[in-house]
């Protein structure tokens, strides 16, 4: 082998290695091309979400001391530290980064435990629709003149 072949061998291996190792490290679902859904109501949006694919784990004295139940969930989540890893808040409002209920559905490799839930990914549609409630301040109901302005 001479020195030129020898040269693209070696950046064909690592051509091949690399695309992996960067797409491994991220490990979350791309929502990107899901448009933000203007003014997120918790009650009819998020709370639903919760109902089917949550509450057989995580109703009053769940899995991890989370009660996800309607009329509960919402000051079980926001601000509220994680019980297994007090470094995290599980919601942080208007911070994806910093909030662990986003990272935990949206990620198979979260920061504390495994994705949520645990039999698969949710739908990408309820993803980005708990992405949005949180980017928007993660209220406890839509913020209506947020909508008016939206839509006026
Ligand atoms: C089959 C049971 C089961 C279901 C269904 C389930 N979870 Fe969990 N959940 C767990 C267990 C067990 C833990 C603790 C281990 C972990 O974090 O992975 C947990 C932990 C969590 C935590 C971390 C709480 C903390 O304080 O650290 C969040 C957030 C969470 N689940 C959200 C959800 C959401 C949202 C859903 C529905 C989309 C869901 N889970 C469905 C079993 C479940």
């Amino acid at each position: 082998m001479n020195r030129l072949t020898c040269w693209l061998s070696g950046a064909a291996l690592i051509g091949l290695l690399l695309p992996p190792l960067v797409s491994g490290a991220e490990d979350c679902t791309d929502l990107d091309a899901i448009d933000q859904q203007p003014a997120v109501d918790y009650e009819n949006s998020i709370q639903p979400i919760f109902d089917n694919q949550c509450l057989a784990c995580h109703g009053p004295g769940g899995q991890a001391g989370l009660d996800l139940s309607p009329g509960a969930s919402h000051d079980n989540l926001v601000k509220v530290a994680s019980s297994q890893d007090a470094t995290w808040l599980r919601v942080t409002p208007s911070s994806l980064q910093d909030s662990l209920l986003f990272l935990k559905v949206n990620c198979n490799d979260p920061p504390v435990g495994s994705r949520m839930p645990p039999g698969g990914a949710m739908a990408d549609g309820n993803q980005a629709l708990i992405r949005d409630w949180i980017v928007q301040g993660a209220l406890p109901e839509a913020d209506l003149l947020f909508q008016d302005r939206f839509e006026n």
